[in-house]
């Protein structure tokens, strides 16, 4: 089928276009945990697509209430007007939030959630008279999307190089990735709490903590392999940031809405930061919709510096709680709520960690890490070609397998729907565990750059 398709046009992100439209992957529809190709293929969904659907593709329920909305109300805009759903659905998020975190402000994905965050923090401070807090500070390895304020705080040097110094007074953490101590963990890694510490022992020695608005972090960084925080890494830096009075902001775009076996990160860590950032599951990634949940205070310190009668918070975006999007959210949430997902993750897990760490002795495996229904299976890269050898067993257990599995660097980053069955676990692991025993030293796709750490 696609033989007659211009792949011309399309300047695909965060894709090797040469080599994808030299043998396009291309995917037609989907239903439940997996994808038809266009030649016929059904594909196994290890990855929920890129870690969003989590209640598995084309859920009903979902996609009839993107149908119904679609005819009854297409769009309305939120500024100065609104419309029933955008509230219903702030609610619904609110109803699986930890408490406190009840103010919603919706966007469009998770890059504009961040970019929201990280503006609320600011401006936070400024309304209460702070306005030299005007440092952000992310963490090495971080990622936070793609708009500039996102990279600023991320940490991932292929997506910063190419677009100058982005924002000023952004500064990172170490990651808290330590293969030499914490190899094939099971779970949160025992060591390396410690590394918070830098946050008061570097950065705020260096930068005083009067400058300091917030700090940012993924609870698991997901994006570049799958890294789980420590134990007690992530209670000292909410102690922290308690004692210099600095805002702690969890992203949680792929920890979102049951990925840990809970509604989000902060719920299974016990820690509520003061804001969360989340997109993708939202919907279940049927309408693109991103949201900031936002501490009852700081909203409230906005409503009572601004006059009577006066915009309050100067943000916004024109598809802010669209129609199609709110609708897909109420859904989403109900789905997950009625359907037991999140408690259906959270009892899977165990099963999940025991597959996964089957693969420990297989060729090339150097680390295994994972957490609720995730994990990261780091490999050896080919000498000179880092990001070629997972490249490879990607491309072979798509073409060869019919599963798809995720990539970064060289480490398969795995995250299915949360709907997945043993038998399809078994599936997965079995048809990566097949392409590492038969790959060669050096794969026949070596062509991968060197910054290719992607999401
Ligand atoms: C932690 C995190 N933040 C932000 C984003 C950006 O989300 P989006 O691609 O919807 O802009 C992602 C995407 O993977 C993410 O993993």
């Amino acid at each position: 089928m696609t033989n007659t398709l211009n792949t011309e046009h399309f300047w695909m992100p965060f894709t090797a276009n040469r080599q994808f439209k030299s043998r396009p992957r291309m995917l037609v529809s989907a239903s439940g945990m997996h994808y038809t190709t266009d030649d016929g293929r059904r594909i196994l969904d290890g990855t929920a697509g890129l870690w969003c659907v989590n209640a598995g593709h084309c859920h009903p329920k979902i996609t009839e209430a993107i149908r119904r909305q679609a005819a009854e109300l297409d769009y309305a805009p939120t500024f100065q007007m609104g419309h029933p759903k955008a509230f219903e659905a702030a609610s619904a998020l609110v109803s699986i939030a930890p408490e406190g975190l009840d103010r919603v402000f919706f966007c469009n994905d998770g890059s504009e959630a961040v970019d929201s965050a990280l503006k609320i923090a600011l401006a936070y401070h400024q309304v209460r008279g702070n306005g030299s807090r005007t440092r952000l500070i992310g963490r090495e390895r971080a990622y936070h999307g793609v708009g500039f304020g996102g990279i600023a705080v991320g940490g991932m040097a292929g997506n910063r190089k190419h677009f100058g110094p982005t924002l000023a007074g952004a500064d990172h953490l170490r990651h808290t990735l330590d293969i030499a101590r914490n190899a094939f963990s099971r779970g949160q890694p025992e060591h390396g709490a410690e590394i918070a510490d830098e946050l008061e022992q570097r950065l705020l020695a260096l930068h005083d903590p009067s400058t300091v608005a917030a700090v940012i972090v993924e609870p698991i960084q997901g994006s570049t392999g799958v890294i789980i925080p420590p134990k007690g890494y992530l209670q000292r830096l909410r102690t922290l940031c308690d004692q210099y009075s600095i805002l702690l902001i969890f992203d949680e775009v792929i920890t979102g809405f049951g990925r840990l076996g809970a509604p989000f990160g902060s719920q299974y860590f016990g820690i509520t930061p003061d804001m969360i950032i989340c997109a993708k599951g939202l919907t279940n990634a049927a309408v693109p919709m991103g949201a900031v949940l936002v501490r009852r205070e700081i909203h409230d310190a906005f409503m009572s510096a601004a006059p009577e009668n006066s915009i309050e918070f100067y943000h916004g975006y024109t598809y802010s709680g669209h129609p199609l999007a709110a609708a897909a959210a109420i859904a989403a949430i109900d789905v997950y709520k009625s359907k037991g997902m999140f408690e259906r993750a959270a009892s899977m897990a165990p099963y999940w960690e025991e597959a996964v760490h089957n693969l420990r002795g297989l060729p090339y495996v150097k680390d295994i890490r994972n957490l609720g229904m995730v994990c990261g299976i780091e490999l050896d890269p080919v000498p000179g070609k880092p990001g070629a050898r997972a490249f490879d067993v990607f491309l072979r257990c798509f073409w060869e397998k019919n599963v798809l599995i995720r990539t970064t660097g060289d480490i398969i980053a795995l995250s299915p729907p949360l709907i997945i069955e043993r038998t399809q676990i078994d599936q997965l692991l079995e048809a990566i565990a097949d392409v590492l025993k038969s790959q060669k030293s050096v794969p026949d796709t070596h062509s991968m750059a060197a910054d290719s750490i992607a999401v």
